[in-house]
């Protein structure tokens, strides 16, 4: 297909139109009604915009999207063929844990399989584009989208960013089978809010923005993911679907991304509640100057870009260019000659919800689950005589809130994943909601709690309090859970208490009464049978924490690649007030980034750098001994930190710069290395350049942020060493 030769053919209509997308069941062929923000003809949307747009939003299963497509090609003049775009962020019908709890993990080659397995299913069902991966990087649970981001850090968050875009296209977009393309965002810094409160404003330098939140969406690029969707918040008072210095200057320009750039749901006509824009006339013209190519639902562009054209306050030439990268883009996809891709109905009915794809789901939730505290209660005996309580007892609530096409019926509930690991039946009472106990369920559950040897008491918030627009501004479980918790313990001590949740919480009115506490997230389709086995030790957790947990929500934001200050808290002097910490609560977290507990025990030893000193053109290598010190077989994260102690500009603590998962068999030792180079020394100075400085570093390899072996090493000219 000849781009330049089809723009030509069409008429500034058509052009404008290819720049709209629509929710699907606006388009003939689509199999359920539905209603939008605000019925049809408040967007000003005509039959022919229907019959030309460009994409689709949505649009579930692989008959509904067929007919679509069929139907538009029966309509659209110049046969131009449909993009097809959703949400697959976590699995399409098999779900996998949300991303905030995959990126405990640490395991970019799960990552990429999951995300391969999604993209297959979505592409056997019709699916073209997802709306995929999110990196915003996050710093503040109070925010509801950080389940379904990749944690705290830029470093970690660059790696499964390109893993998820690897899993999704593939290792080429236009020739690897079941392949979709993937959106990387929300393009930026989205996950800087101010207070954790969604659509909120962010507020930072350039260089804070490009050296913490901008490189996950580069790596993504950098990995080839073929768009961009902006971000609903400000960046320097700049709305990003309106902000020139992000989208054309920087992502444009300076990155040279040339893919199609999407708005987020409505934020072209949110650029007026913003203040930016009197009218949706001149929101169009300032997110076409900017560069925005798709409108997402709604109609500033199909409304006014013609007019703004011939008035001369918009060149033609900027149509063209969106359009043209529109087209290339369902070039690149091959749509021109199969409009339907990988469509398969026949192979959909078997690709999709494998078992297969099931044992990946509950490889992957496993992967994902976090001990946070135990003091030998775990794991369960399979013929212990426990009993299962609470609101997450039996509940289908396990998807979280971006699960689209998945199926809460088809989710495996906690008990039954208890029913397949133990060896008898367990007592039970479960309540039916989050936010309320009658009190024939507290009674019920007391009754459970007296009888039984051990109490699993399955607590968290429901898929609704977390995600877009859930921001919470208390992290603390419902009272009435903690409330029940405070009852079971009356009558029995032996409680292990499982969290489903999307955010890190404050657990601090827990864990005075609960002798183990899991951290299992939202772990998909199949969770249940991973929390089954992970509380009877069939499978040893691993995970660990990609988001630090705060002691209570004043500590916010708290993240452990802080600096120092000027007067930094020093643990050993805690009375004198004159330094940064707070007069009523401690300064660490409840759990930092990279804290997880394993039902074995590791030690650390004999850290050894290569040498001394860092040259140019040379590397370090950096040993340490993991040994198991249990009596069980284990997985250990090794992470390793650097810290640069005098910078241009002040410099973190400790920056995660390589981590390693090693199996342990109990007693075994490995050396477990990593190489130290000059690229990972460097940062964004104050005049924007990335680059490294000699001077002092440490090195810090250990089992979490807050627990390390350290060493030290100077970076310096070949010369000073001679
Ligand atoms: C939502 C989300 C975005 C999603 C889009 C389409 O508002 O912000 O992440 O991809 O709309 O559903």
């Amino acid at each position: 297909m000849d781009i330049d030769v089809l723009l030509k053919q069409m008429t500034l209509d058509e052009k404008i139109d290819q720049l709209m997308q629509l929710a699907a069941f606006l388009f003939d062929g689509a199999s359920h009604e539905g209603e939008i923000t605000g019925p049809l003809s408040d967007l000003g949307i005509s039959n022919r915009t229907i019959h030309n747009s460009g994409s689709v939003l949505g649009g579930s299963g692989a008959s509904e999207i067929k007919n679509i497509q069929a139907s538009h090609l029966k309509t659209n003049r110049l046969k131009i063929p449909l993009l097809i775009m959703a949400d697959i962020i976590h699995g399409y019908k098999t779900i996998f844990p949300h991303n905030l709890a995959l990126s405990c993990s640490f395991d970019p080659g799960l990552v990429e399989e999951t995300a391969k397995i999604a993209a297959k299913e979505a592409a056997v069902s019709g699916i073209h584009v997802t709306f995929a991966p999110m990196v915003d990087l996050v710093r503040d649970p109070r925010w509801g989208r950080v389940m379904e981001s990749t944690g705290e850090d830029p470093y970690l968050n660059s790696e499964l960013a390109k893993a998820f875009v690897r899993g999704f296209q593939g290792e080429n977009i236009q020739t690897s089978k079941y392949s979709i393309a993937a959106c990387v965002k929300h393009f930026a810094a989205y996950g800087a809010i101010e207070a954790g409160r969604d659509y909120n404003t962010v507020n930072m330098s350039e260089r804070e923005l490009r050296e913490v939140y901008l490189p996950g969406y580069k790596a993504a690029l950098d990995e080839n993911a073929q768009m961009v969707m902006t971000a609903f918040n400000t960046v320097d008072g700049k709305p990003c679907s309106a902000n020139k210095d992000l989208m054309r200057y920087l992502l444009r320009d300076e990155w040279g991304f040339d893919g199609v750039i999407i708005s987020d749901w409505g934020s072209i006509r949110e650029l007026i509640p913003h203040g930016v824009a009197e009218d949706e006339k001149n929101a169009a013209a300032l997110a076409i100057e900017a560069g925005v190519d798709i409108e997402m639902m709604t109609s500033t562009y199909v409304s006014y870009l013609k007019e703004l054209i011939e008035e001369g306050i918009i060149e033609e030439s900027r149509v063209d260019e969106s359009v043209r990268r529109i087209l290339n883009l369902k070039k690149t996809l091959r749509l021109f000659e199969n409009p339907y891709r990988f469509l398969d109905e026949n192979k959909a009915k078997d690709i999709i919800f494998s078992e297969e794809h099931r044992l990946v789901a509950r490889r992957a939730a496993e992967e994902s689950i976090v001990l946070l505290e135990n003091d030998g209660v775990l794991p369960i005996q399979k013929d212990d005589d426990v009993g299962l309580i609470g609101p997450f007892a039996e509940s289908q609530d396990l998807l979280g809130p971006w699960s689209w096409i998945g199926d809460r019926d088809d989710v495996e509930t906690i008990a039954m994943g208890m029913n397949k690991v133990l060896s008898k039946p367990f007592h039970t009472q479960s309540i039916q909601s989050v936010h309320t106990i009658k009190e024939e369920e507290m009674l019920g559950s007391i009754e459970v709690a007296k009888k039984v040897d051990k109490v699993i008491l399955a607590l968290g918030e429901s898929s609704d309090m977390s995600g877009e627009g859930g921001s919470r501004s208390k992290i603390e479980l419902p009272e009435v859970q903690l409330e029940l918790l405070k009852k079971i313990h009356e009558v029995n001590k032996d409680i292990v208490v499982v969290l489903i949740n999307g955010r890190p919480l404050d657990v601090t009115r827990v864990i005075p009464f609960a002798k183990a506490v899991v951290e299992a997230w939202f772990p998909g389709s199949c969770g249940g049978s991973a929390i089954g086995r992970i509380l009877v030790g069939d499978k040893n957790p691993s995970a660990k924490l990609t988001m630090s947990f705060p002691d209570s929500v004043g500590q916010i934001p708290i993240y452990y690649n802080h600096h120092n200050t000027g007067r930094p808290y020093d643990h050993n002097n805690p009375h004198n007030r004159y330094v940064s910490k707070f007069i009523d609560g401690p300064n660490k977290p409840r759990y930092p980034f990279g804290y997880g507990l394993s039902y074995t025990t590791y030690a650390y030893d004999n850290l050894n750098l290569s040498q001394p000193v860092l040259t140019d053109n040379e590397t370090i290598n950096v040993s340490i001994s993991v040994k198991n010190t249990g009596k069980r077989l284990g997985d250990e994260i090794v992470q390793l930190y650097l810290r640069d102690h005098v910078g241009e500009v002040v410099r973190p603590l400790k920056e995660l710069k390589s981590f390693e998962k090693v199996r342990l068999a109990p007693g075994e030792t490995k050396i477990v290395t990593f190489t130290i180079s000059e690229e990972m020394l460097r940062y964004t100075h104050s005049d924007l350049r990335y680059s490294s400085d000699y001077g002092e570093f440490s090195v810090f390899v250990g089992t979490s942020s807050a627990n390390t072996l350290e060493a030290s090493f100077k970076y310096q000219m070949e010369s000073e060493e001679n």
